[in-house]
């Protein structure tokens, strides 16, 4: 199954250059206890600023696939140059944790989401490419310090 996860503030501002333009540690909280020992896929942008974050420390993820277009070896991570296929193909649950490339190529392929809702209005400059958010329904929704953590299903057609 892939499952999608990402926070957006009302604009659905997702990021600011290349890292998160808020910082609300139930929300990290929140990422980290959906995607501990998990199989995830990213972005090149997003695994270079992951690891620039954790510095030596290893990803605290389970195994670890990155998209990009270009050859490129990751000491941790699996490549994965042609996403489509990827996703027509695994058989895996796979985390998708980003950014907003990955988000948009994923989407289509999304049975689950996880969207933590920032209130209010954020300063940045990467968005969530709008989508039919009414495709998918709510499992789960809860309030945390302002934050909104809800849960969609893929309504299946
Ligand atoms: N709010 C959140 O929850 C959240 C979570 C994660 C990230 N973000 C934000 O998202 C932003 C980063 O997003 P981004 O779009 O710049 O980068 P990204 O999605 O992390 O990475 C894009 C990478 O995908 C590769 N790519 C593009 N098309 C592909 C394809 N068809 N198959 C395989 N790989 C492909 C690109 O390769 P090339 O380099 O070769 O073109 C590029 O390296 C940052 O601002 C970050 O803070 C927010």
């Amino acid at each position: 199954m892939i499952s999608l996860i990402w926070a957006m503030d009302e604009n659905w501002l997702i990021g600011k250059d290349n890292v998160l333009p808020w910082h609300y540690p139930k929300d990290l909280a929140y990422f980290k206890s959906k995607t501990k020992n998990q199989t995830v896929l990213m972005g090149d942008m997003t695994y270079e600023s992951l690891k620039g974050y954790y510095k030596e420390k290893p990803l605290p993820f389970g195994k670890i696939y990155v998209a990009n277009l270009v050859d490129k070896a990751y000491p941790d991570a699996h490549l994965v140059k042609d996403i489509h296929q990827f996703f027509k193909e695994t058989k895996e649950d796979v985390m998708v944790i980003g950014g907003k490339t990955i988000y948009q190529l994923a989407l289509p392929y999304a049975k689950r989401l996880y969207i933590t809702y920032v209130l209010g209005r954020h300063q940045g400059n990467v968005y969530f490419s709008p989508f039919d958010l009414s495709k998918f329904k709510v499992i789960e929704k809860t309030m945390e310090d302002g934050l909104i953590f809800a849960v969609y299903e893929r309504i299946s057609s």
